[in-house]
């Protein structure tokens, strides 16, 4: 882990201390991975803020890029957790208010308002001077990050930020694509999904991760625990090309292994610009550029978070049906936004 222990919160130790539960401000609360932190974070005793544009008020990044637009919405809560992103560039919802401005904003509110302890979701594979490391989704990322630790270098936050490997689980829209292309008997891929490796998550695993870490060190209430601070990359236990991942999801699902065939250069560019036209797929040149620089980090740090072995790609499936069939946390349905913790 390159995260680092820092100073005991302050927040965070009075919620401990008092009585009502704590409550945590969780920007993205509507997204796929928002729905299952604001599930794993109730589960550990929580009350959840939801801020995104279908929450009450609603919380539009584009316009919220200054300190001021966050203050109300930080009152009371002992924890923020910023899970905003989008995979496009557009007019609409623009990288660098998203990815940056924004969420710049909302970390120094926090710093100005006393609430330490923030986590955001960044992603893995950001850094580097290839391709990928260039893209606007890269680019903007960084700038978050940056200042996140820069603040809590500064001593004014105890900031996190997570770079998950590809995240799988029920609502994904990355997880919904590779679903559909295990079910096809040919598997036509970019050369790069023979080449480079993924390291797959399930997006239960890093839910309880974001819930543990913003329960410490409330939920130890030990004087002198220290939360996590600084960058983390988590990944899942193992590390495979996109092609293997989705023959394991094949697998899983007991069909015989599909035929691969890879995809000539020029196709795979003409199928990304393709998915560049159409807003809500997540194939397109960008995400080409990303998977080709492969996205895996050491295994150790997820286990050694949640207390237990994370959920190999292997056990996705099965997980998957298993959590439908209890209606676990992990699948319930969004409620609108709407929350117990509504700003005030
Ligand atoms: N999924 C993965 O495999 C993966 C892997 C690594 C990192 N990540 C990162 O994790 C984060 C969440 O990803 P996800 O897969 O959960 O994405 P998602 O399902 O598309 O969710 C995105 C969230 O951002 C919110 N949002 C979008 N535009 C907004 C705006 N203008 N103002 C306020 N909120 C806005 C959406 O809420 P509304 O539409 O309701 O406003 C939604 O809650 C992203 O930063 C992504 O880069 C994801």
């Amino acid at each position: 882990m390159s995260a680092q222990a820092a100073t005991p919160s302050a927040a965070s130790a009075a919620s401990a201390a008092s009585a009502a539960p704590p409550l945590a401000l969780l920007c993205g609360a509507s997204g796929f991975i928002g729905r299952h932190i604001a599930c794993a974070l109730r589960a550990a005793g929580w009350q959840v803020r939801p801020a995104s544009r279908r929450s009450a008020p609603a919380v539009d990044y584009t316009r919220a890029t200054h300190a001021s637009d966050w203050q109300p919405l930080l009152q009371g809560a002992s924890a923020v957790i910023n899970a905003v992103g989008v995979l496009r560039d557009s007019r609409a919802r623009p990288m660098q208010a998203l990815h940056a401005d924004a969420p710049c904003a909302l970390f120094e509110a926090c710093a100005a308002s006393g609430v330490r302890r923030v986590i955001h979701i960044s992603a893995l594979g950001i850094d580097g001077d290839g391709p990928a490391a260039r893209t606007p989704y890269a680019r903007t990322k960084r700038q978050a990050e940056e200042r996140l630790l820069a603040l809590t270098a500064q001593g004014r936050l105890d900031g996190i930020a997570l770079r998950p490997s590809l995240v799988f689980g029920a609502g994904g829209a990355s997880t919904r694509l590779f679903l559909a292309l295990a079910r096809l008997p040919v598997l036509a891929l970019p050369r790069c999904a023979f080449t480079a490796r993924v390291q797959p998550l399930a997006v239960w695993d890093l839910a309880e991760a974001v819930a543990r870490l913003a329960a410490s060190p409330a939920a130890s209430h030990a004087a002198n625990a220290r939360p996590l601070t600084g960058l983390l990359e988590l990944a899942g236990p193992q590390p495979l090309t996109l092609a293997a991942y989705i023959q394991q999801l094949r697998a899983s699902q007991g069909r015989p292994p599909a035929r691969a065939l890879a995809l000539p250069a020029c196709i795979t560019r003409a199928s990304a610009r393709l998915g560049d036209a159409l807003p809500f797929s997540p194939w397109c040149t960008q995400s080409l550029h990303l998977l080709s620089a492969g996205n895996v980090a050491s295994p150790a740090a997820l286990p050694e978070l949640l207390g237990r072995p994370a959920t190999a790609p292997a056990q996705f499936m099965q997980a998957l049906a298993a959590a439908a069939q209890a209606d676990a946390p992990g699948v319930r349905k969004p409620q609108n936004g709407r929350d117990e913790g509504g700003a005030p």
